[in-house]
């Protein structure tokens, strides 16, 4: 039988929760359609850097890259440990090292959950570059402390890093409905926005069956709230793509039903899956978090490793649970009634 080896990394506050429940429909479904998922669990989170001073050991990158994917919950316990140490620490080296240069996430509604728009019907995909630009970590602080303080955070695009990310964009546009949108805001930033510009009109030559537009990112927010239904496939840089994925999310009903993929599209290491959302302290141990997110993560997981069917029961389970009602009012179902719905549905 067909098996592969996953990394779990539930992590902070409902990270811990959601995968749990994420796990639990990966293994009915993985029964039922005849292939098995094996886990192995990681400690690392906030509360192991508090035992070991470390998010993850030294040697946590070498460990992850023997699987076949990461399941990630959440990172992230700002009252214990700064999240530029925590995410620095865990998160991000993941996507890095293993150059998971492509997070997609997708944002439509599910039948049965009422978004905050008027407009009831999209379907859009958001493509972030998941490795550089205002991520490089590049910059530093020179006179801390005095009135002459200067912080410097350096944005970091390449060549090779923007045409990848946007030849995705393309590629997935041209799967889809033909649409990319690019986002940058190159009236301000004259340097890596009007490179960004640049790469997009070029590689449009290459894709004649797709109709590319460039918007700035604060007409973008404004069109995904008014006119979401007008966008197909959406890329942005990575700190563009981190915000609007959570405006994605809202307009999808909340940070609940927001899924990710951490892709490494060549396939040279395992590629990562998480919800948008964080570990939400506000919620933590409350036991009311929306597994679905963490659930839509996981069916990503699967179309990834290639059991698309598989990933499509999970899609219809989620589905068939919320247009009955469940999961689809914040706060009222328990992570367990949500995640029962999810696996009752699968039998
Ligand atoms: P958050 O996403 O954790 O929470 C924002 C709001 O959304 C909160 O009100 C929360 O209760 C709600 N929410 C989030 N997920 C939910 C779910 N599944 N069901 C119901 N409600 C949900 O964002 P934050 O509060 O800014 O961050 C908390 C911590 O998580 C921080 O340490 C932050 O850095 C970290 N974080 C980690 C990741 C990640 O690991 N990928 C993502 C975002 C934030
Ligand atoms: C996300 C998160 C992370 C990001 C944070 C926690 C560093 O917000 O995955 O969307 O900005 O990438
Ligand atoms: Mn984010």
């Amino acid at each position: 039988m067909k098996t592969y080896r996953i990394a779990l990394i539930p992590g902070d506050g409902i990270g811990k929760d959601v995968t749990a429940a994420a796990w639990q429909v990966l293994e009915k479904v993985a029964g039922k359609t005849g292939f098995k998922l094996e886990p192995t669990s990681f400690p690392w989170s906030c509360a192991y850097f508090k035992e070991t001073g470390a998010m993850m050991p030294a040697d946590g990158i070498a460990t992850l890259r023997g699987f076949d994917a990461i399941l990630l919950g959440a990172v992230g316990w700002p009252a214990e440990v700064p999240d530029s140490v925590s995410l620095h620490g865990l998160l991000l080296p993941i996507r890095k090292a293993f150059e998971q240069y492509a997070n997609i996430r997708p944002h439509r509604l599910l039948p049965g959950v009422e978004g905050p728009l008027k407009a009831q019907e999209f379907d859009i995909l958001c493509i972030r570059e998941n490795t550089e630009g205002e991520y490089s970590g590049a910059g530093g602080r020179v006179h801390q402390g005095t009135a002459n303080e200067v912080a410097v955070e350096t944005s970091i695009f390449t060549r090779a890093g923007v045409e990848r990310i946007l030849r995705f964009g393309f590629e997935q546009a041209r799967a889809r409905r033909g649409k990319l949108a690019s986002v940058t805001k190159s009236n301000a930033q004259k340097y890596s926005m009007v490179f960004w510009d640049e790469i997009t009109a070029r590689l449009a030559a290459d894709y004649p069956d797709v109709t590319v537009t460039s918007y700035h990112i604060d007409a973008m927010a404004a069109r995904m709230v008014m006119a979401p239904e007008s966008l197909d496939v959406i890329v942005a840089s990575n700190l563009f793509g981190d915000i609007l994925t959570d405006l994605g999310a809202a307009i999808q009903g909340g940070l609940g039903f927001a899924a990710s993929a951490n892709l490494n599209p060549n396939r040279t290491a395992p590629s990562m899956f998480e919800p948008v959302h964080g570990s939400a302290p506000d919620i933590a141990h409350l036991g009311i978090a929306n597994p679905i997110a963490a659930i839509w993560s996981a069916a990503m997981m699967l179309e990834h490793l290639g059991e698309k069917t598989a990933a499509d029961a999970i899609m219809h389970a989620i589905a068939a649970a919320t247009e009955t009602g469940i999961g689809t009012v914040p706060g009222k179902d328990k992570t367990d009634t949500i995640t029962n719905a999810v696996l009752n549905a699968l039998a």
